[in-house]
């Protein structure tokens, strides 16, 4: 690969892949026409389009309209329908064979197992809906989650739906401060948490955490906890009145509970994601548009087939795992695999042993994870059986051609097709992506929109260039309903560049075929190791520390991670940059945000480039971190900054 990035290597890529003819043959589409024809119809009559889809699902109560888009950039959805996507998940497979196989099949990180057929699955959310219920949990309430990946986080998610209650999920690698924000900005009522989760072999004492988190927050009443990792020697603080065990509850409640009839358009869940200012932001999306989407998508992106087991290793923490751990293939029957832990515990050859073992059929992970495993080596997948895979998939940041080839080659052996998925916590299923029995694929492509999208790039003015921005040109049913509590924002961020385009913060470009190939972020967040995270967000930590009194973080391209941070920062009068404080700030990072978001380097200076109305020049600074020759000057305060940061840097 050439050194100074993506855009380079994937200009020269020629090299095109005809979908396998086996997987063909078996496949829902397959052939181009036919995608053609189903894409063209989903465009131009998307009414009778996504009614059909909707109809394959359970309602209540039928839709009087498909679209209303009379409130743009409000638009709603199968409009004035009654469904429930807990019921569609569950209850709707218990009258056929499905009921009696694995709705999840568990993998705990040191090597437990547990399997939940639907019928178990169902009964254990009806219970847990209960639980809920009787803790004063009402619909519209919102419920923040903070699990390891355990059946019970599937279990939590799917209750909360069922009685219309509203799902926060926040991912276990967040921090104190992190949970307490977004616990904050909706006023949650309730916590679900658990003692520990595994990682790495060791215990995250998740419940401290969540203690810790909430101890201000008069909000929350109730914290129900999962018994997972504790006992000796990690033992657990229990607060009377406002903490509950989780299996206590189960024990007494009742197994009967009717899924709540809920609007098309009142709010399934929040997931908070990272955007260009120092807040996370609580993107909002509804019940029977986000159902049909990921219905839908996990349909046709995996060619999913009752006998599958599909392994989704996202974490549910993220919108990935939502969409295609829990929502999109249970709505389809289908069986999951769900493992708790690290890839390289005990030993790199985790996954592998994990597909040979449960038959993994649809394997879908990040471009992070494929450079890792390249780094360690063909070894370890070559010890397995992985001849029960017929599909790959990626998401999550562009991938490298070479880690295209990779797994293409290593872990597909040239077999199965590989689905490069674009999409976003805010778009709620897949986006741009190849149908995996008709869509010949270009390693680093995400290829051509899937039905109903819209997608195409940009220029500033809005008109159609071969480089330039992604943007989407209509409404989609997955797409984000709004912002909590910010509707300004959500106009702002995502409506505002082009009137009535969606804007979703990538750059692209495409070809003479008509193939998307995304390059990265164009504002101010960076994707580390598939991790989304606001460069403004880790600034005001920063400056939260008395020694900083500015401070810029940016990306830069990072061989395993996609990107790593860089974060420079300009001491007060009086702070040294000593080994002690960049310690502390590391700290005050992994406190703040989460370890996960740790920077790469830290660099101290007296100043940092500034523009004459002291706008931070992040574009120099890049130069510098990238070692590439200084770009204009010109523009700055005092030019010998750059000079001097420069020199700092390279020692
Ligand atoms: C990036 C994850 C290139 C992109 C589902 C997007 C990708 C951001 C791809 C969303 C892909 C995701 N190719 N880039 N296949 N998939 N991205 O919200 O920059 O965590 O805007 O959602 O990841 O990240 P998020």
């Amino acid at each position: 690969m050439k050194k100074d990035g993506l855009l380079e290597t994937r200009l020269e890529e020629t090299r095109v892949f005809a979908p396998n003819d086996a997987f063909r043959s078996r496949a829902r589409i397959k052939n181009l026409s036919e995608y053609r024809r189903m894409y063209e119809e989903s465009l131009s009559n998307p009414e009778s389009f996504w009614g059909k889809i909707a109809g394959e699902l359970h309602w209540f109560k039928k839709w009087d309209t498909v679209l209303d888009e009379t409130n743009a950039p409000f638009f709603q959805w199968f409009v004035n329908g009654k469904t429930n996507i807990s019921y569609n998940c569950l209850d709707r497979h218990l009258d056929s064979a499905t009921r009696n196989k694995a709705a999840i099949i568990w993998e705990g990180e040191p090597g437990e197992r547990r399997v939940l057929t639907y019928w178990d699955l169902a009964r254990e959310v009806r219970k847990f809906a209960n639980s809920l219920k009787s803790l004063g949990v009402k619909k519209g309430d919102r419920v923040a989650i903070y699990l390891p990946m355990i059946p019970e986080l599937a279990v939590s998610v799917l209750a909360c739906a069922r009685i219309g209650a509203i799902h926060s999920v926040i991912f276990a690698g967040f921090s104190a401060e992190s949970i307490r924000d977004r616990v904050l900005d909706c006023s949650c009522s309730l916590v679900i948490t658990a003692d520990g989760g595994w990682r790495r072999g060791n215990v995250l004492p998740l419940k401290k955490i969540v203690d810790e988190a909430i101890s201000d927050c008069d909000c929350v009443k109730n914290v129900v906890v999962v018994k997972r990792a504790s006992g000796d020697p990690f033992p657990c603080r229990v607060k009377e009145g406002r903490d509950h065990w989780y299996h206590r509850l189960i024990e007494e409640a009742s197994s009967d509970c009717d899924a709540e009839p809920m609007d098309s358009e009142e709010t399934l869940f929040l997931l908070y994601t990272s955007g260009t200012t120092g807040k996370p932001k609580g993107i909002i999306h509804t019940t029977g548009g986000y159902m049909v989407y990921t219905y839908l998508t996990t349909k046709y992106v995996f060619d999913i087939r009752p006998e599958d087991v599909f392994w989704c290793t996202a974490d549910i923490g993220w919108i990935t795992g939502h969409s295609y751990i829990v929502y999109g293939p249970l709505a389809n029957g289908a069986t999951v695999l769900m493992y708790e832990g690290a890839p390289d515990t005990p030993d790199k050859g985790r996954f592998w042993e994990l597909i040979e073992k449960y038959g993994v059929t649809l394997f879908y992970t990040a471009p992070t994870a494929i450079r890792a495993f390249m780094k360690w080596g063909d070894r370890w997948p070559e010890k397995y059986d992985l001849s029960s895979l017929r599909l790959l998939g990626t998401v999550g940041e562009p991938i490298n051609p070479e880690a295209w080839m990779w797994y293409h080659t290593t872990i597909g052996k040239e077999r199965c097709p590989i689905v490069d998925t674009w999409w976003q916590t805010e778009t709620g299923g897949i986006m741009i992506t190849p149908l995996p029995g008709c869509v010949p694929t270009k390693p680093g492509s995400a290829t051509l929109p899937f039905f109903g999208i819209d997608a195409a790039v940009l220029d500033d003015e809005g008109k159609e260039t071969t480089a330039g921005f992604l943007a989407i040109r209509k409404p989609w049913p997955g797409m984000l309903r709004g912002i909590y509590g910010d509707a300004e924002r959500f106009k702002e961020t995502y409506w505002s560049k082009w009137p009535g385009v969606y804007f979703p913060g990538d750059g692209a470009r495409k070809d003479s075929d008509g193939y998307f190939w995304i390059l990265g972020r164009v504002d101010d967040v960076v994707n580390v190791a598939g991790h989304r995270i606001g460069t403004a967000e880790l600034e005001s930590a920063f400056v939260e520390h008395p020694a900083v009194a500015e401070s810029a973080v940016i990306g830069i391209p990072h061989d395993l991670k996609g990107q790593a941070l860089v974060a420079f920062c300009s001491l007060r009068e009086g702070a040294e940059g000593t080994e002690d404080l960049l310690a502390e700030l590391n700290d005050l990072i992994a406190k703040k945000i989460g370890k996960f978001a740790r920077p790469e380097k830290i660099i101290f200076s007296s100043e940092l480039p500034k523009t004459r109305s002291g706008k931070i020049m992040r574009r120099l600074l890049r130069d510098i971190a990238t070692g590439r020759a200084l770009g204009n000057v010109t523009t700055l305060a005092d030019a010998s900054v750059m000079e001097r940061l420069k020199a700092q840097y390279e020692e």
